[in-house]
């Protein structure tokens, strides 16, 4: 029976013919954002509202403004980029990715770094951050964007996720989660891109994904749950198709998952030519094109949009109902007003296409040459939060004979690339697509301008000047009889590899985006063996997007520290410093497997087209990273969630308490009844109101939402071909009978070593019923004093001891199934000390 439940796939989502756009009218804390958006939208012309859904394509923040309305005096609203930082501007900080975020395991200092971000991004002007990453979720560790996200665990991403999503918001910008959704490979991710700037064969569709339900919801789905629930903005479809049907234009997942299920109250973004349509994404649930062209990047697109006088024109004729048009510029205009930014929000000042004081207001029509930057320094002291992610994630990997922390070694040397400044600066390569000195983030729109990098030689070098060590160094990898001299000089041999990743639009080294292998790069493994020929205390340190694979050298005796750094950001060498030193104990834990070999993992890019449009199906299911090596009883090198410190840590007395939680059983999945879909008093219109005005002369590749002079109005449109049922939403995370706490775990973790440190503490439950051996369902990071010992409680809701049941579509607790839980506690996937139950009769 579980298994047929297993087998059985998405609803059918070929090109709907049916749709169902949920209307909200602001659910909770949305209901007096809605209201004043209402007030707005409703006092809007037709035209006015397309100009809010349609980027003008030709504007200062990557073309991503939106909405200008002078007779409101209303100064539109800006979008631009990213995950690290404020992207195309100066004065801004590089904060670390999602990856290093995952990797500290820490709930505050995910917050406030996110909370810091969004504040640069509004002191920037921009309303709309693009960011965070939750989708990749991480599926192959080879995965371009990997990086940008936080961890395959859908648990670990939910919970940082929505920690991201409600640190951004506090500061007043808007954040959008991306990419919606089963986006989790570069390779055939757009025609143009792979077909004309890349590799070929020639494909004619983005890769489409087929995945079963179960899957979908227990995986991919499970962390935006969490990112709705805290009230997140606005969501960006991905550029992948699922069941052949772009995610942007598919009724089912965002009408009814994302809108309806899950009751998102804010508004659908397009990605970069990731619409395709104009009439079936607005029917199917996308409210905004942020681009507003029709081509990724603005390739043979300029000045043309599916949206624009087009989405005006649908309007006329009846082939896109008002209300949805209404529905659409109400949930922009909502986003707005729940953030507050109708009160003083700063204006922008500055152009994300250009770093010049002066430059054209209208950069791709050459217009209104005028100061476009004002250079305005945003940056506070986000460093110091920035040096605090990046220590506070390093992953310990390895530490025999106390090698680290140092102290006051002798002679250093500091051997790689990797440890260097880039002799072309940190910001010399596009988008950060080169591999030349030390990798402090990935390669593609989810960078940032660095404002400065501190490398590691630099700072380990200052610190070991204060200690009287010598210091000597090898930047070059192939530097062969200068790695091996130095090296045997040394007391102690910093040596540093890296690998790199990115989006699909930029490639090194024949990588599109895309890994090709796990391995080191330049050289890297060669580089550590040949350093630990002669150096009995080589300490390795690793900048990289994803796992690499350390067999060659991870048992060579010499090799006695491993430092799994991932992408610190511009504080890069000081946090490093820190942890090498011990100023900071090392408290990050792994977000995912380092396997013995490649084959280990049961998931892989598909690198080469299998047909015209590349089909991805995730056969494996629930079973990726920790879960398949788990079930497939594959002793990983080092295991999800492991992580070692200066200081050891013991964990004893596991309780279970039920909390008296009202009991109920989640209501269905999908949006279910029909509503009056009115929205605004409809006004009669004359062609006035939609020709395009004689008063202003059109700017070339600028979006106008007027109808152009070839377009006609013919009424035979006006019925319909399909049928449109407007819905009531969900409310905001879906139904809150899934967040009730319903266990609360009790265990006791003892600090007993002789330095305090953080222990991320990590729950997991075996919930039966197919499900992988053990999922991580909880992770606290107390801080204790040597000898110390505190009480961790972990809170298991609804949502975190429950199945999705596909017959039913919804989300069933499996003692209800008659399936008692394993309850588990301890420092990682495998180290579990602590074992309890929680039986079917509580
Ligand atoms: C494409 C990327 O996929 C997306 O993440 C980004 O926000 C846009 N480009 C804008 O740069």
């Amino acid at each position: 029976m579980l298994l047929l439940l297993f087998l059985i796939l998405l609803s059918p989502l070929a090109q709907a013919d049916s749709y169902h756009p949920p209307i909200s009218s602001g659910y909770g804390n949305w209901s007096t954002a809605y209201e004043k958006a209402r007030h707005f939208v409703c006092g809007l012309t037709l035209t006015e509202k397309v100009n809010l859904t349609t980027a003008v394509g030709t504007g200062q923040t990557l073309g991503y403004t939106l909405g200008i309305i002078p007779r409101l005096n209303f100064r539109g609203i800006s979008n631009d980029d990213s995950p690290t930082g404020v992207r195309g501007t100066d004065y801004s900080s590089a904060f670390a990715p999602g990856l290093n975020l995952a990797m500290s395991w820490d709930r505050n200092l995910i917050y406030a770094q996110s909370y810091a971000n969004g504040a640069e991004h509004k002191a920037k002007g921009i309303n709309v951050a693009l960011a965070p990453v939750s989708g990749p979720l991480g599926r192959s560790p080879e995965g371009g964007r990997n990086w940008e996200a936080f961890s395959p665990d859908p648990y670990l991403s939910g919970i940082a996720f929505g920690e991201a999503v409600s640190g951004m918001q506090a500061s007043g910008a808007a954040a959008v989660g991306k990419h919606f959704i089963l986006y989790e490979q570069e390779h055939f991710r757009e025609v143009v891109e792979w077909n004309e700037w890349l590799a070929g064969p020639n494909i004619t569709e983005p890769y489409s994904v087929t995945c079963d339900d179960r899957t979908f919801h227990e995986l991919y789905l499970f962390p935006w749950y969490d990112a709705v629930h805290r009230g997140m903005a606005g969501v960006m479809c991905s550029y992948n198709q699922v069941n052949n049907t772009q995610v942007c234009q598919n009724d089912h997942l965002l009408n009814e998952v994302l809108k309806g299920e899950l009751g998102f109250q804010g508004f659908v973004t397009s990605d970069d030519g990731s619409q395709h349509s104009g009439i079936d994404s607005a029917l199917a649930g996308m409210d905004q094109t942020s681009p507003g062209e029709t081509s990724p990047n603005g390739v043979d697109g300029f000045g043309e949009s599916f949206w624009g006088p087009n989405l005006t024109l649908s309007v006329l004729n009846g082939s896109i109902p008002e209300w949805r048009l209404d529905d659409m510029v109400t949930r922009i205009m909502a986003a707005y007003y729940y953030l507050d930014q109708d009160d003083n929000y700063p204006e922008l000042n500055f152009a994300s296409s250009s770093l010049e004081t002066y430059g054209y207001e209208y950069p791709k029509a050459d217009v209104d040459w005028q100061q476009v930057n004002y250079h305005v320094d945003v940056r506070k002291n986000h460093s110091q939060i920035i040096r605090s992610v990046g220590a506070n994630s390093a992953v310990l990997l390895k530490n025999t004979n106390n090698t680290l922390p140092l102290r006051r070694p002798k002679q250093i040397a500091i051997i790689g690339e990797d440890a260097g400044p880039s002799k072309y600066g940190p910001n010399g390569c596009e988008d950060r697509a080169c591999v030349d000195g030390t990798v402090a983030m990935g390669w593609g729109s989810g960078t940032t301008n660095f404002p400065y990098l501190v490398d590691p030689l630099s700072a380990i070098q200052r610190r070991a000047l204060e200690d009287g060590s010598v210091v000597q160094y090898v930047l070059d990898n192939w530097a062969i009889d200068q790695i091996g001299s130095v090296s045997s000089q040394a007391s102690v041999c910093l040596t540093f590899i890296n690998a790199d990743s990115g989006e699909g639009y930029l490639e090194i080294d024949k990588n599109y985006g895309d890994r090709n292998n796990l391995t080191a790069w330049k050289r890297g493994d060669e580089m550590v063996k040949q350093v630990a020929v002669n150096c009995t205390q080589t300490v390795v340190i690793i900048h990289a997007p994803g796992p690499i694979l350390m067999e060659e050298w991870i048992e060579n005796p010499n090799v006695t520290a491993v430092l799994f750094a991932g992408f610190p950001g511009q504080e890069s060498g000081n946090s490093l410093v820190d942890v090498l030193y011990g100023d900071v104990n090392p408290s990050g834990k792994l977000p995912w497997t380092v396997g013995k070999k490649r084959s280990d993992y049961s998931t892989d890019v598909l690198y080469e087209p299998n047909g015209l449009v590349p089909q991805l199906n995730f056969t494996e299911g629930l079973f990726i990273d920790y879960r398949h090596f788990d079930q497939s009883g594959i002793q990983p090198r080092f295991e999800f969630g492991y992580g070692l410190s200066y200081t050891n840590f013991s964990y004893h007395d596991i309780r279970i308490d039920e909390v008296l939680a009202p009991s109920a059983t989640p209501s269905s999945s999908a949006a279910s009844t029909a509503v009056n879909p009115s929205l605004c008093p409809s006004k009669s219109l004359n062609p006035s109101d939609y020709t395009f005005p004689a008063t202003i002369s059109s700017l070339t590749d600028y979006i106008y939402p007027y109808l152009a002079p070839s377009m006609t109005i013919t009424t035979s449109l006006a019925t319909p071909t399909v049928t449109i049922q407007p819905r009531t939403p969900s409310p905001q995370g879906g139904d809150p009978a899934l967040y009730d706490v319903l266990y609360k775990v009790k265990v006791k973790v003892q600090n007993t070593g002789s330095v305090a440190g953080q222990e991320v503490s990590q729950l997991y439950l075996d919930l039966g019923n197919g499900e992988p051996v053990r999922q991580l369902r909880g992770f606290q990071k107390p801080l204790l004093k040597p000898g110390q010992t505190k009480d961790v409680t972990f809170d298991l809701r609804r949502r975190d001891v429950s199945i999705w049941d596909v017959v039913s579509q919804k989300w069933v607790e499996v003692t209800d199934l008659g399936t008692k839980i394993g309850v588990y506690v301890g420092a990682s996937s495998r180290d579990l000390p602590l074992h309890d139950e929680i039986s079917v009769s509580s």
